[in-house]
């Protein structure tokens, strides 16, 4: 195979990779997109179509994994889809995601990044939204980068997925349920019960060294900041960092898949006709506890 190629995103970030194959990549290929992966932050693939364990594979050469393999899809262990009339839990994550967001901000420990696979697409819609939260914090202007320096915020999957309508709650087995026991209950992980996470909104990236914003949908209650500051800074942030040249929509063609820095870029879920099915896989790669770690005040 000859060498890999690197073409930039229409973006302030991201790299559109070819010549490569990520179910037989060596050593040194591997070290060079880890590498290119630092640099652009997101690094899209064509044509890989990954089998299950070719894509665990692959994502273990990062480290540890936070999730092995979720399928994110809007159908039922049957096959039939899912409702979308708001009694299906699964339905509520999927609505919750369409919001911008790191992964794990709510876990004690904030995911280094994801492998993201597509399997079964819709016709339209779909798309993932990637936001780069470097180049956001690069373009704010001195004021409002000395007014949150320092800053930190309180993350919640129970508080992000309450402003979707989910009363997600644990039961007694440990398990989340919302209002009932039925096959529209969500399983759902990230609804832990330890001290609600706490993190700074500006954050110095591990391994580039750079700041990064980190703000996002489970985000709420700067301290020292009533609720309502807190939501209209938040908001503020995020409607000035989530626009172009910052993002990068990915409409998705079976057998893609996207590697993403999870400590730089914010993505989102996004519309398509529910009637429809849509079938991703997702791995999500395990943080660094020594730079990931919620702090505890
Ligand atoms: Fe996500």
């Amino acid at each position: 195979m000859g060498a890999m190629t690197f073409e930039p995103l229409d973006a302030d970030f991201g790299a559109r990779v070819g010549g490569v194959k990520l179910a037989d990549i060596d050593d040194d290929a591997f070290a060079e997109l880890h590498e290119r992966w630092l640099d652009h932050g997101l690094l899209v693939f064509t044509d890989q179509h990954l089998s299950h364990t070719e894509q665990v594979a692959f994502a273990r050469r990062f480290g540890d994994l936070e999730i092995e393999l979720a399928e994110l899809s809007n159908l039922k262990a049957d096959g039939s889809l899912r409702p979308d009339d708001g009694t299906d839990d699964m339905m509520k994550v999927h609505h919750g995601n369409m919001g911008w967001h790191h992964d794990s901000t709510y876990m004690p420990v904030q995911a280094k990044g994801a492998v993201f696979s597509a399997e079964i697409v819709p016709e339209t819609g779909g798309a993932t939204g990637f936001a780069d939260m470097r180049s956001a914090y690069d373009a704010l202007d001195d004021e409002t980068r000395d007014r949150i320096e320092g800053l930190r915020a309180h993350h919640s999957l129970y508080h992000s997925q309450a402003k979707v309508g989910h009363a997600a709650r644990p039961s007694t087995d440990g398990k989340v349920t919302a209002d009932d026991e039925s096959e529209s209950s969500y399983g759902g992980y990230g609804f832990h019960d330890g001290p609600v996470s706490i993190r700074p909104l500006v954050k110095v990236h591990p391994e580039t060294g750079r700041k990064n914003l980190l703000i996002g949908r489970h985000a709420y209650d700067i301290v020292g900041l009533t609720s309502e500051e807190s939501e209209q800074l938040l908001g503020q942030l995020t409607e000035l960092a989530c626009q172009p040249p910052r993002t990068y929509h990915h409409q998705w063609t079976p057998g893609d898949v996207v590697l993403w820095d999870n400590r730089r870029l914010m993505h989102q879920a996004t519309p398509w006709p529910m009637d429809q099915p849509r079938v991703m896989w997702h791995t999500r790669l395990a943080g660094d506890p020594e730079s990931e770690a919620a702090l505890t005040e």
